[in-house]
């Protein structure tokens, strides 16, 4: 789309000699107070330049200006050139633009660079719970956007799979496990298991001592110990699947922590070759304090490995199989040092594209009774958030559409119920933290998922009752008198129309979803005015098309939006 920032800075630049456009385009402003114009152009820098007073350059340049097609007006206000944009113009700009469908807010400025996202990331035998619904969803969102500005992205769930629970686990299953009931209900039976570990080991130390040597049992490759842990893993994983598939998240990779067991010797080798470990009490470890990072630990006095030696190991293989332009980690605060120390290891080993990883944090969900504890049995299960979601939806959809088939009612009642949840994930700062509440999941008022859907849908009727030919019509941006979507409402909305490339561009730079899911509500809100401030079907022909193209142009920003957050946009609710 053409930028109006830079047609306006080309336009001074004919009015101003000596200036270069790109400088200008830097200098413009945007004044906070609207009845002072849409753009601001301040002269003081200019007066060295010129050798004149900036008031006298800022009346110079409006007066230049005044003939433009750009704007509606130019008024020299002391040193500042006001510059109040034609409607018709940034409309006619934005309305081209948006009305191409799926590829409005798509760019190619990550020019087909690799980048990996890595998200989600559960730990097997263990429930996929509410927490884990932010790296999941937060890190689809990001896929998308870096997908959508012109990155090639691979997908990567880093599933831990490996490590000493693993032992515990083994270890709960010979005492007190029960196969057929780990078949019926994996996760949480396993994790019953586990919770009972903990509470048993707290009366008998010694179950600690077996767990370890099961575990390393299993990193030596024996046998009995490796089939239960395969078996467990992959159970674990069916139930993932059936959470992903509702979530509607794929993955190009799911390297979980184990494929790196047999590759982890070798970044050993080399942190020692490096003169990097350090022995603290029988352990191996890399010393940060240095850098006020503590220390990490590498190998455990057992000789076992740890979380850190397998993120280094896999960073490393990344890099080889990948070469990758930046290396995302969708992972909680509570690592920040964690990652913080991994990146600094990296960098200490001379691998200069430790620069190029990036650890992308999210806050913590909490219980109204307290934090989560899977040790405690604390949680909520995902899926069990999600199918309330749906539930609820349904019995909304049933009531307002009585001609609905029942296989359109499911279709809905999950794009919308499950929509729901995931925009409300991306309705934040992704940093802070949250305490989950059903009555706020399931509430489906104000800035919601729904309330965007539905605005999408209201778009989707408009168009279907404006008729195939109005439609097809107001689809060619040529053939639009745009004169007839000026009003302060239409204006509104085009505005913001107009900024969503920037938006998903932004919030690329920022890994942060919620700044398109801010803007589709705007876009949402500011649709609804102009319903309901004015008449679109209209009879006059050149009216109707106009407004029914505008229409076409918020749908579009609303499809893609939630496109970009994951969430399905239906045409019905
Ligand atoms: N499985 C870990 C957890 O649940 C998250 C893994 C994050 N990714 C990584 N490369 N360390 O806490």
């Amino acid at each position: 789309m053409e930028d109006i920032k830079k047609q306006i800075a080309l336009a001074i630049e004919g009015a101003a000699e000596g200036l270069a456009a790109d400088d200008i385009e830097n200098l413009i402003e945007l004044p906070k107070d609207k009845t002072m114009g849409d753009y601001a152009f301040p002269c003081f820098r200019l007066a060295k330049v010129f050798r004149k007073a900036p008031n006298l350059i800022a009346q110079d340049i409006a007066g230049k200006l005044q003939d433009s097609e750009l704007f509606e007006k130019v008024e020299p206000v002391n040193a500042y050139v006001n510059m109040f944009v034609s409607r018709a113009n940034l409309t006619k700009t934005t309305l081209t633009a948006a009305l191409e469908g799926d590829s409005f807010g798509r760019s190619d400025f990550g020019g087909g660079k690799t980048v990996i996202v890595e998200y989600s990331s559960p730990n097997i035998a263990k429930p996929f719970h509410i927490g884990h619904i932010r790296s999941t969803v937060i890190g689809n969102s990001i896929y998308k956007i870096y997908d959508a500005v012109g990155y090639k992205v691979e997908r990567l769930n880093h599933i831990g799979d490996y490590g000493t629970q693993f032992g515990k686990m083994i270890v709960a299953y010979r005492f007190w496990g029960n196969e057929e009931d780990v078949k019926k209900e994996p996760i949480k039976t396993l994790l019953s298991y586990y919770t009972k570990f903990h509470k048993e080991a707290e009366k008998d130390p010694t179950l600690d001592d077996k767990a370890r040597e099961a575990f390393t049992k299993l990193e030596n490759g024996s046998e009995e110990e490796y089939k239960l842990w395969q078996w467990f893993r992959s159970e674990s994983l069916r139930e993932f699947q059936r959470v992903y598939d509702m979530l509607g998240i794929d993955f190009d990779w799911v390297d979980g922590e184990s494929f790196y067991s047999d590759k982890m010797q070798a970044s050993i080798d080399e942190l020692r070759a490096k003169g990097l470990l350090k022995k603290s009490q029988g352990a191996n470890v890399v010393d940060l304090e240095d850098y006020d990072l503590g220390t990490a630990l590498i190998t455990k006095s057992d000789g076992s490995s740890l979380y850190a030696t397998r993120d280094i190991t896999a960073a490393i293989y990344r890099k080889k199989h990948y070469d990758f332009y930046k290396n995302i980690y969708v992972v909680a605060s509570q690592q920040n040092l964690y990652f913080k120390q991994l990146f600094k290891i990296l960098e200490l080993m001379g691998y200069d594209w430790s620069k190029d990883c990036v650890h992308v944090p999210f806050g913590m969900v909490s219980l109204e009774s307290g934090t989560m504890s899977t040790r405690n049995g604390r949680v909520v299960f995902l899926e069990d958030v999600l199918n309330r979601a749906v539930d609820k939806t349904r019995e909304i959809i049933v009531e307002k559409n009585p001609d609905l088939s029942d296989e359109e009612v499911d279709k809905v009642a999950a794009e919308v119920g499950i929509g729901a949840v995931m925009f409300n994930e991306l309705s934040n700062n992704r940093i802070k933290d949250y305490v989950f509440k059903w009555d706020h999941v399931l509430n489906f008022d104000g800035e919601t998922g729904p309330y965007v859907q539905y605005t999408h849908a209201r778009c989707s009727s408009v168009i279907k009752k404006a008729g195939e030919d109005v439609a097809k019509k107001a689809e060619d941006a040529s053939a639009i008198n745009f004169d007839y979507i000026t009003s302060d409402s239409a204006y509104e909305l085009t505005k913001l129309i107009y900024a969503y490339p920037q938006v998903v561009l932004d919030a690329a730079e920022k890994y942060e979803p919620s700044i398109i899911t801010r803007h589709i509500i705007n876009v949402a809100e500011a649709y609804n005015k102009f319903y309901h401030d004015e008449h679109i079907l209209v009879d006059n022909e050149d009216e109707k098309v106009a407004k029914v193209a505008l229409t076409i142009a918020a749908k579009n920003t609303i499809k893609n939006g939630l496109g970009l957050l994951g969430v399905k946009a239906p045409d019905r609710m």
